[in-house]
């Protein structure tokens, strides 16, 4: 590189509102995070370059390249939202209070962007309420189809959107789960959602908080399917900049700390005052500033060379590591710290499209989720962090037989 190449950090163009967008975080060459090839397979694998930066107009935290959706989202998706059952318990008590706070009137009717396989309709359908969930990748929507709940097979957006509103009428509420984060094109979709919404209609929508991303250097939440990185302030200024308004915020424990979102129409609901509260958080922690977004990168390279450090420290130890969790996550976290089976013998997956498998870009193979207890490790790296909980209940014989974790996030520790 030379050293203008070096003076000159890459700037790219705001998909909210064409600011200019600022790097602050290379997470290198990186393959797409739910591709898992065969052995034999591996010579055709897509990469691209990951990094972030935010905008200096509306401070949207976004990736600096897009991958085209269809490379990501098809008929061999591999991720399944119902393998986790906090997670089905998670949605089952979302449709429960959509149900309960917006859908109310007669012949309510729903759209899920991103229904995958029905985890969140599957409760609306046994209620008996109208819906539909748009779903691109066939593998999981033909799950949510089989559990009796409607899917179209396509992409949410503007063209769609419209389509459905002149088939089925206004919705009361649109609900996305860790799926509008996932989508660049944002103007198609917010005019979608104003041409399917009725007068008093909300679109909900909860994805990773950027606020617990920084707090907790939970930098593996950066991949290419997670192109936005959310946090009150930007989604105000995008609900502002198409024509909708930011009502209500809450936080959510779930995948490591989300914010659920609310917009609704300009001036049809009252803000709550959980929107001022969190934009004032967001303000005293000075969550968008340069300095704190480079002060995160540099947290995240500490912790690269930590976890490195300690895995090729129990390596020569003669120990061995297994990892829990083929997530798309670990994708980031193994291609940008280099770890490959040199140093993680395999990684464990309850996901049969997974096991059988590599994963992308370092090739770890993936093993079914009982080869984990076949087997003890000395040390097992818990990819699926966010699911930890869960995990540490029902893996409690590990490390009653001695072994241990190793966790990355906030920081690199084994417990
Ligand atoms: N809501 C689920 C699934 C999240 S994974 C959960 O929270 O667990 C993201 C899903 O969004 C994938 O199944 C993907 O196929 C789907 N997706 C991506 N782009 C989409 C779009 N434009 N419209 C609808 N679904 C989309
Ligand atoms: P998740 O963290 O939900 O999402 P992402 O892939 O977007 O990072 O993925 C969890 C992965 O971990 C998924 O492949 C299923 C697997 N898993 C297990 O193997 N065992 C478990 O007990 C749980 C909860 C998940
Ligand atoms: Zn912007």
């Amino acid at each position: 590189m030379t050293d203008l190449a070096k003076a000159a950090p890459s700037v790219s163009v705001c998909r909210i509102c064409e600011g200019a967008v600022h790097e602050f975080l290379d997470l290198g060459r990186q393959p797409l995070s739910d591709a898992f090839p065969q052995a034999g397979e591996t010579a055709g694998e897509f990469f691209y370059r990951l990094a972030v930066g935010v905008c200096d107009g509306c401070t949207m935290v976004q990736l600096m390249e897009e991958v085209p959706r269809e490379r990501m989202f098809h008929e061999d998706y591999p991720y399944y939202s119902s393998g986790s059952s906090v997670m089905r318990e998670h949605f089952a008590q979302t449709a429960r209070d959509l149900i309960r706070t917006e859908l109310t009137g007669g012949d309510p009717f729903i759209v899920e962007i991103g229904c995958n396989d029905g985890i969140m309709l599957n409760t609306v359908r046994d209620a008996g309420i109208r819906h539909l969930g748009f779903e691109p990748s066939a593998s999981v929507a033909k799950v949510a189809q089989d559990k009796g709940v409607r899917v179209r097979t396509e992409f949410f957006e503007e063209s769609t959107a419209v389509a459905v509103r002149s088939t089925d009428g206004p919705a009361d509420v649109i609900y996305s789960a860790n799926t509008f984060c996932h989508i660049p094109y944002v103007a198609s979709v917010l005019r979608g959602a104003d041409a399917l919404l009725g007068p008093d209609g909300v679109f909900v929508f909860e994805d990773p908080y950027l606020g617990d991303i920084v707090a907790k250097t939970s930098f593996d939440q950066i991949y290419d399917e997670h192109f936005f990185l959310f946090s009150a302030t930007s989604v105000q200024a995008m609900a502002r900049r198409f024509g909708f308004e930011l009502v209500d915020v809450r936080r959510l424990p779930v995948h490591g700390g989300e914010v659920r979102y609310t917009l609704g129409r300009p001036g049809m609901r009252e803000p709550t005052p959980a929107v001022a509260a969190l934009l004032d958080a967001e303000r005293a922690a000075r969550l968008a500033d340069p300095e704190t977004l480079r002060g995160f990168a540099a947290s995240v390279a500490r912790v690269r060379d930590d976890l490195v450090s300690l895995l090729k420290e129990i390596k020569a130890n003669g120990q061995k590591v297994v990892a829990y969790g083929a997530t798309a996550k670990s994708a980031t976290v193994a291609n940008y710290c280099g770890i490959g089976p040199d140093l993680v013998a395999y990684v464990c997956d309850t996901t049969p499209a997974k096991q059988h498998r590599l994963t992308p870009g370092m090739h770890i193979p993936v093993k079914p989720a009982n080869a984990f207890q076949e087997s003890y490790p000395d040390y097992a790296l818990l990819f699926a962090w966010n699911h930890s909980q869960e995990i540490m209940t029902k893996e409690q014989g590990f490390r009653e037989s001695g072994g241990r974790w190793i966790h990355y996030v906030p920081d690199v520790h084994v417990t």
